[in-house]
Formats: structure tokens, C-alpha cells, sequence
């Protein structure tokens, strides 16, 4: 029997897989033979010492970083959730960087799109810094204090925050589906350094646009220099090619400009012009106007249509030769006919998309007028985001989620196209200054004005909606330390550490902390429908409709057992996990192995 370990998905052996699959023939005794791989990739290796490439202080360590399994685990959190039973969103309190490594096994390409938005290193925000060895550790510790800027005299001042960004955004990624986007928040202090660092995590052909959001309304007059009213959102595809951007939908002006003149039956249109620049003599011929006018196309410039083709839009009555019928003809565009949208431009106005200003003032409106969280961004530009690179079952994921105005977005979309979008929200539980308005009112860190806001905004959604059957819930999981004691042997009193292991679940832990240790550890999805079985005073946990089965029962009897293969759905293996400490005798423990087998059940482990 397998035993399940306290980590996370192990990226190293993943790539090393991958890499296996396509150059078998590059490993020898299960090492990479260097030499045999370069001979393979012929010329396209680079070997000259001066090449283009984005260098700093820590990058080698930040890419270790990136590849370290977590040791932590994700803890349900029942009272701060909402809708538990049936929500499919989640709220995840922690730090980013662990939390995507515990999300790689369940969310692996599974995401559709991502919208961070960092610090922006502008000298008085806070920049966290991992800790290779112990990071939730580090975690704990970070948290219980209040958080420190990253000043612009700090000699490590872009370092630090490269060093920050570049192992997120790797695991971010991996979480991608193939035919997802990123959208990346950011202004003028790190933009060159993030273009940079996602063209080489993401790959240049893969940027689709950096758009500049004008985020002010009106220009500030006492600037020194330039007053900035715009800053960028950089997004990048996991594979371009496979990116399909919706259109938005026409603005009402546009719409005004289709008008039906001679009434006809398709509907409004407007009228197009008939002639082209490329010159082609088989399409330069006289036509004649219903006043019996003789028109030519201007010199150098010919007709967009043969002559058959024109005879043929004529009786189909789709040349407009003008109200008197004597003007050079033009093609008639029906509105039923033109695609149903507009062409993202990546200019984004804050009249479509908001300003700052607006931003704050939705999240004072939430909590009754109270200034309680610092630049937030605006519904509507997140709305945008969503709109163009969601479809109606996708999962959108923000990991510095701040205020959660991505969590309010795709309720509000999800509220006018009656879409199931879900939202995972990842955020620090940053500590509010004690003299903030937030934390006078109780809201003691980020995470508690994050669950709150999209508390509120999903009523107010469904309050303006009338909608009722909208998923305004989420579950709520708190970082901690695997609920699975570390295999870390005292060499000098090794009886008593061999001791202690026999029960290797730490104490004070739930067995809902370790089901849902479980879930993660294994790639299931958080959310994933979890049946309670009674068998006598005994539960097993069916996940995922009999995609893994958890007994944490001491004392296990046949009968518990025998209950299990009853879950197993033909179409999909079953895993099955035990409490390494539950069989009463090793006898026991095998003869269960054998009959979980003869059901084809064989992926069977402990914890
Ligand atoms: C600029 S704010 C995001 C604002 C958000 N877009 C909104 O509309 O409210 C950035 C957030 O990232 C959070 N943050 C910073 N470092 C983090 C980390 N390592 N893990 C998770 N969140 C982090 C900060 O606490 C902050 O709330």
C-alpha cells in the first residue's frame, strides 16, 4: 500500500516525464544524458556565451523555488463560507505561491483565465519574500505581522520583486487550459521587467496585447512632469493560436448607425463602399444608375465586385444607388448579417470600462460608505476581462484578489447571461493597520473585507438581477502545515520518533482537514461532490460520484470493505485511501487488499 506523503504535486518529476516521452532515448539508468540530448536538438542549441537573455540576482533560485513542492494543506473553513453544500466557488486565505503549488494536481490546465494584480512596486507597497527552506513557516510568521514596503532604496528593488512574480507566474501557467489567457495588471515601474518576464515564461508569440486602461478621469494638474492617467494590463495566451477572444457587443451608437430606408424587409443596414484599391480590369466596368447616370470607379481603383456578381446584388436589391437613385452605388450591410459585435481595440476608456475613482467608490458603497480597502479595480473592467476571454462554464482565478472585485464580475456576469462561471479567489490575510477604518470595524485582515465584499455583492446581484438560481457562494480554505506529521527522524531518540509516527496525522486536525488534504493531494477538484456513507457507527467519504473513496476509521471491519466497491463507476478507476494505523492486524489489512482487487480496485493507499 502506497503511503500518501505530506506534498504537493512534484513538478521536477512531471517535466522529467514529459521529457522522457518525447527523448526516451536520452536516458540512461533514469539520468539525463546532457550530451545525447544536445546531439538531438542539432543546431537549435545556443552556445554562445553572449546570448540575448533576461538576467537577475536570484533567478536560479526563484526557478528552484518554482519546482519545490509545498508541505502545506488547504483547511476547510465551514463558518466563513457561504452555501457550502452547494457552491462551486472557492476563497482560498493563504500565500499565493503555496497555494498554486497545492492547486497544480486538482486545477491543472483546467483554468480559463487569470487576472492578477500585483503590487506594482512603487516603493510603498509590500513585497513578500519566500523562503526556500520552510515557507509556511515563513507564511506564519509573515502574517502575524504588519506588513513592510519594498522601498525604492533597497538595493534589491526590482530584484526583490522578480524574484517575487517569476515562480507565481510558472505555477500560474501550468493551471492554464490550452486555450486560456493571463491578464496582468501593472504600470510604468515594472511593465518593461514583466513584459520581459512573461515573454520568457509564457513566449513572446503567446502575447496577445498590452492594453493601456485609462484609469483617471481628469488630469492632475499639479503632476511634475506628466500627469498618468493610464497604466497597463498585459495579456499573454497559454498557446495563441488556440485563443478565441469574444467580441463585445455592439454600443448602442453603433447600432443607431443601421437605418432602413427603402424599408427593407431584412432589417436595417448600413451602406459600404463598392470600390477597392487593389486594381483588377475585370472588375472596372460602366455601371448604370436607376436615373440612367453612367458611373465609372475613380482612377486607380476598380469595383469590389465582377460584373455578374453586381447584376446579381442588384436584384437581390442590396445596392443603395442613394434616396434618388443617382448616386455611385454602394453595398447595403444588413445588421442580422455583420458579426454580432465589436473587435476588442486595446485601448480601454474608463467611460466603458471605469476609472480608479469609480473602483473605490463601489467598494465604499458595499460597506455602507466605509473607506476600507486602497485601490481596488473597477466591476466593469474586470466584467471586460472576463467577457472576452470566458464562455459560460469556465474558471477564472485571481490570485492577489485583494477586495475580490473579480469574484464580483463574474456574478455580475454570470447574472446577465446566465452563465456558471466560477471564480477561485486566492489572498494573504494581510493585517490591516490598527488605525485603519477597516480594522476598527472589525475587519482585522484582507481576507475578512474579501469575503465580506463578494457576501454582499452576490446579494446585491441577485437583489438587481431577480435571478435567484445564481451561485453567490464560496468555500473557504485556510493555508496551513500538512495535516501529515513530517517523516523527520531525531537520530538520537529514534524509538520515540518511530513511536509517534505510528499515528501520523497531527493532532488537533479534523478529519475534514485531512479529506480535503486528501482531494488536493491526489488531483481532485475542491469542489467535488462528497457522499457521507454510514456503515454501522463507521463513515467512508465517496468523492468525486466514486472517483476516490477515504475510510479514517480505526478499527476497520470486512464489512467496510465489502461497502466499497459498490461506488465504483464503470467508466472511471477508483482510488481508495485508509488510516495507515486502521486495520486492526496486518491480516486483515491484506486480505482487504486482495478483495478490493478482484472489484479491479488496486490504487489503493494510507495516510
Ligand atoms: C493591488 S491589490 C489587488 C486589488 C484587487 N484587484 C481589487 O480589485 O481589490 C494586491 C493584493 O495582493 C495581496 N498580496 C500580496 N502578496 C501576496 C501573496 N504573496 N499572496 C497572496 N496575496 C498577496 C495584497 O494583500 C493585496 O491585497
Amino acid at each position: 500500500m502506497e503511503k500518501l506523503n505530506g506534498q504537493s504535486m512534484n513538478l521536477t518529476e512531471n517535466n522529467i516525464d514529459s521529457l522522457k516521452q518525447i527523448f526516451p532515448e536520452v536516458f540512461t539508468e533514469g539520468k539525463i544524458d546532457f550530451d545525447k540530448l544536445k546531439l538531438i536538438l542539432g543546431d537549435s542549441i545556443e552556445a554562445n556565451d553572449e546570448r540575448y537573455e533576461f538576467r537577475w540576482n536570484g533567478k536560479n533560485n526563484a526557478i528552484k523555488i518554482a519546482q519545490t513542492p509545498s508541505m502545506g494543506t488547504l483547511r476547510p473553513d465551514f463558518d466563513s463560507s457561504k452555501n457550502w453544500d452547494n457552491t462551486e466557488n472557492l476563497y482560498i486565505e493563504g500565500d499565493n505561491l503555496e497555494v498554486l503549488k497545492l492547486l497544480q494536481k486538482s486545477y491543472f490546465g483546467k483554468v480559463k483565465m487569470i487576472y492578477i494584480d500585483p503590487p506594482y512596486n512603487t516603493g510603498k507597497d509590500f513585497v513578500y519574500k519566500d523562503n526556500f527552506r520552510d515557507n509556511i513557516s515563513n507564511y506564519k510568521e509573515l502574517t502575524n505581522q504588519t506588513t513592510k514596503a519594498n522601498p525604492e532604496t533597497n538595493g534589491r528593488y526590482h530584484t526583490d520583486w522578480l524574484n517575487m512574480m517569476y515562480p507565481r507566474l510558472k505555477l500560474a501557467r501550468n493551471l492554464l487550459k490550452e486555450d486560456g489567457v493571463i491578464f496582468i495588471s501593472i504600470d510604468e515601474n515594472e511593465v518593461a521587467n514583466l513584459r520581459k518576464l512573461c515573454d520568457e515564461i509564457f513566449g513572446e508569440d503567446n502575447l496577445v496585447s498590452e492594453i493601456a486602461w485609462e484609469k483617471k478621469y481628469a488630469p492632475q494638474n499639479d503632476a511634475k512632469y506628466f500627469s498618468l492617467n493610464h497604466e497597463q494590463i498585459l495579456c499573454y495566451a497559454k498557446s495563441k493560436p488556440l485563443f478565441n477572444r469574444n467580441l463585445l457587443p455592439m454600443t448602442q451608437e453603433q447600432i443607431e448607425r443601421y437605418k432602413n430606408p427603402d424599408n427593407d424587409e431584412r432589417g436595417p443596414w448600413q451602406s459600404d463602399n463598392l470600390t477597392v484599391a487593389t486594381y483588377s480590369a475585370n472588375y472596372d466596368f460602366p455601371i448604370e444608375t436607376p436615373s440612367g447616370k453612367i458611373i465609372n470607379p475613380p482612377h486607380g481603383r476598380c469595383w469590389r465586385t465582377s460584373k455578374e456578381k453586381f447584376e446579381e446584388l442588384v436584384k437581390d436589391n442590396r445596392i443603395w444607388f442613394g434616396e434618388t437613385g443617382e448616386n455611385t452605388p454602394r453595398i447595403k450591410r444588413f445588421l442580422s448579417e455583420v458579426q454580432q459585435g465589436r473587435v476588442p481595440i486595446s485601448l480601454w476608456y474608463y467611460s466603458e470600462v471605469g476609472h480608479t475613482q469609480e473602483a473605490s467608490k463601489e467598494v465604499k458603497d458595499i460597506f455602507d460608505d466605509k473607506k476600507f480597502f486602497d485601490y481596488p479595480k473597477p466591476v466593469k473592467l474586470l466584467y471586460r476581462m472576463c467577457y472576452i476571454a470566458t464562455n459560460k462554464d469556465d474558471i477564472i482565478v485571481d490570485f492577489f484578489s485583494g477586495s475580490a472585485t473579480t469574484a464580483h464580475s463574474v456574478m455580475q456576469l454570470n447574472s446577465e447571461d446566465g452563465g456558471k462561471r466560477k471564480f477561485i479567489m486566492i489572498q494573504l490575510p494581510e493585517i490591516n493597520e490598527e488605525k485603519s477604518e477597516a480594522y476598527k470595524a472589525g475587519y482585522k485582515n484582507i481576507c475578512e473585507i474579501g469575503k465580506e465584499r463578494i457576501r454582499r455583492a452576490g446579494e446585491k446581484v441577485v437583489s438587481e438581477s431577480g435571478k435567484t438560481d445564481l451561485d453567490i457562494g464560496f468555500k473557504v480554505f485556510k493555508l496551513d502545515d500538512s495535516n501529515i506529521k513530517e517523516w523527520n527522524p531525531n537520530y538520537d531518540e529514534i524509538a520515540v520518533t518511530l513511536e509517534e509516527m505510528v499515528d501520523n496525522l497531527k493532532s488537533g486536525r479534523t478529519k475534514e482537514d485531512l479529506l480535503f488534504e486528501m482531494l488536493i493531494k491526489m488531483g481532485i477538484e475542491l469542489t467535488a461532490p462528497i457522499q457521507e456513507v454510514k456503515v454501522g457507527d463507521k463513515t467512508l467519504f465517496n468523492i468525486g460520484r466514486g472517483s476516490l473513496i477515504v475510510c479514517l476509521e480505526d478499527n476497520i471491519t470486512e464489512e467496510i470493505i465489502k461497502e466499497i466497491p459498490k461506488y465504483k463507476s464503470e467508466f472511471m478507476d477508483m482510488k481508495v485511501v485508509f488510516k495507515e494505523t486502521g486495520f486492526g492486524s496486518d491480516s486483515l489489512k491484506m486480505n482487504s487488499m486482495q478483495n478490493l482487487k478482484q472489484f479491479g480496485i488496486t490504487d489503493v493507499r494510507s495516510v
